[in-house]
This record gives structure tokens, C-alpha cells and sequence, in this order.
């Protein structure tokens, strides 16, 4: 349990993926919304395609906000031979994540790998009367992607979660996708773009409303040329290289026909208000124009 976070703002967000310019931009965006450490959160994966997986584990460390553990963490801890996404074998995720994986493994202290070793798998919060809960992937299995088109999916996940929203990592995508009087939250990632034809990364960010929390999800603007060229110095990854400036992913094996149909299309940063059960007598859901 993380505690109750009163009125300031919470930011979160998933996937550093060792992208230690991605991480320093949005430090510096936190510190200029005056989000302090213990009011960020990171839906985990710190370590996984990008060129700094050392560096990136210590910047966040330094930074000191809270991480859960994502599968690449559980994995490196372990010393296990692959990364745990659970591609499927022979697909091309599985073939590219097999060159990532490898260079972080040879780069990553022993010092770091207990670190990923204590982290917790889910967090706790209140907010404003409202139950928040944070894990990885799924509820109960940490590599369980889940896209925003997959309704009924969500639907069985979050008759699981007992919280009244669930913050999640591990899909990659930025989406907020309510469920009667429930809502599935993934902030995006800020290790690699959206597959929507832009370098822009994305974070959310949880604030107070007049009756309730509003969950954002936001673009990020950083050096993803330097992310790009620090890459190519190893060349183990180039594809995902390429990626940090098309801003469109290399392979998308993992995602399900919608989301594989917008591939290359600008995401829009949204916001969705949930009336508290503590401020309001009605549940129902407030889309804010998508800006
Ligand atoms: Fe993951």
C-alpha cells in the first residue's frame, strides 16, 4: 500500500525499456508540474530494448520513484534466458527480443539485478475515495498484454482486480478504457513511440477534479536521435533503432486487428473523469474531449 495520495498529482508510467533520455525528459517534466518522487509511478519494464539498461536502472533508482516489477525485471533477476514477453516462438518479437536481451544481460550488475529481485509486483493507492491498483500486465500474470480494443478481456481482468481502477504496463500502447464502474489504465511507455508514426512517448497523469480523479494520458517529446544513434553504436537492435525515429514499431506481431489498423496513425492525449464514490452520488464516466 502506497497510502493516500491527497490532491497533489500522480504521474505514471510504463516501459523506460533502458532509454536514458526518455527517463531524463520526463523526470524534468515531473519536476515541472512539481510531481515529486513519491507521487510517480512506474508500471516497470526499466530495462529492454534501449542502449543504457545500466544507466537508466540508476537514474530511476536515483530518482526514487516507486516501480513495479515488469517481466523483463523478474527475468534479468532470475538469470533466465529470455525476456519473458511471451512472444510467440519463431514470431518476429521473439527473434528481435532475443538481441536486446542479450545486450542488457551482459551490462546489468549484480547490484541491479537485486534491486529488480525486491520489487513488488503490484501497488496499492487511495485517491480521493477511489481504490488504485498497479501492476504490470495482467492481474495475475505479469506478461498478459492487453490492448484497448480487447473489451471483454479487460472485462475479466478487472472482475479481478478489486480496485475500482487498475493502472497497467506492459502493451506499449496509451489507452483508458472504462468497464461499468470500473477502468483499465495504461499510461503508454516512455522506452519506445506509440506505433503511431510520431518519436512522441507517452505517460499518464492522475489528477483532481471537481468530483473525482481525471486520468490523462500525454505525449513526450525527448532526444530520440541520441536514443537512436546510441543504439546503432552496438547494432544489436537496429530495427527497434529505427523505430525510436519512424515512430512505428518494428514487428507487430503482438497486437490485435484494431490497434494493427491504426498502425501510423497520431494518437490523440485524452482524458477520462471518474466521479469519487466519496464526492458524488452517480458512477457515471466522463470522456473530456480527446485534445
Ligand atoms: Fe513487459
Amino acid at each position: 500500500m502506497v497510502g493516500e495520495f491527497g490532491r497533489t498529482p500522480v504521474l505514471v508510467f510504463g516501459g523506460p525499456y533502458s532509454n536514458l533520455r526518455a527517463l531524463q525528459a520526463l523526470r524534468a517534466k515531473a519536476a515541472a508540474l512539481g510531481v515529486p518522487p513519491p507521487r510517480v509511478i512506474c508500471t516497470g519494464d526499466v530495462v529492454a530494448y534501449c542502449a543504457e539498461p545500466e544507466e537508466t536502472i540508476a537514474a530511476i533508482r536515483d530518482w526514487g520513484c516507486h516501480v513495479v516489477a515488469g517481466n523483463c525485471e523478474q527475468q534479468l533477476a532470475l538469470g533466465a534466458d529470455d525476456c519473458g514477453c511471451g512472444f510467440a516462438q519463431g514470431s518476429a518479437c521473439d527473434s528481435l527480443s532475443k538481441g536486446w536481451y542479450a545486450f542488457a544481460v551482459a551490462r546489468i550488475s549484480a547490484a541491479s539485478r537485486a534491486w529488480m529481485a525486491q520489487l513488488p509486483n503490484s501497488l496499492w493507492l487511495t485517491y480521493r475515495g477511489l481504490s488504485l491498483r498497479v501492476v504490470h500486465g495482467g492481474i495475475d500474470r505479469i506478461n498478459r498484454f492487453l490492448f484497448s480494443s480487447q473489451r471483454s478481456l479487460i472485462a475479466t481482468e478487472l472482475a479481478r482486480a478489486r480496485a475500482d481502477v487498475v493502472i497497467a504496463g506492459h502493451a506499449g500502447l496509451p489507452f483508458i478504457r472504462p468497464h461499468r464502474d470500473q477502468v483499465w489504465f495504461n499510461p503508454g511507455v516512455i522506452g519506445m513511440p506509440a506505433n503511431d508514426g510520431t518519436p512522441d512517448v507517452w505517460y499518464g497523469l492522475i489528477r483532481c477534479t471537481g468530483d473525482g480523479l481525471g486520468f490523462l494520458t500525454q505525449r513526450l517529446s525527448y532526444d530520440h536521435h541520441g536514443a537512436a544513434s546510441a543504439m546503432r553504436k552496438h547494432g544489436y537492435a537496429d530495427a527497434y533503432a529505427d523505430a525510436l525515429i519512424s515512430g512505428c514499431w518494428p514487428s507487430i506481431d503482438v497486437l490485435p486487428a484494431h490497434e494493427r489498423a491504426s498502425t501510423g496513425e497520431g494518437l490523440k492525449e485524452q482524458e477520462l473523469i471518474v466521479p469519487s464514490p466519496r464526492l458524488s452520488s452517480t458512477r457515471t464516466w466522463r470522456a473530456v474531449a480527446a485534445v
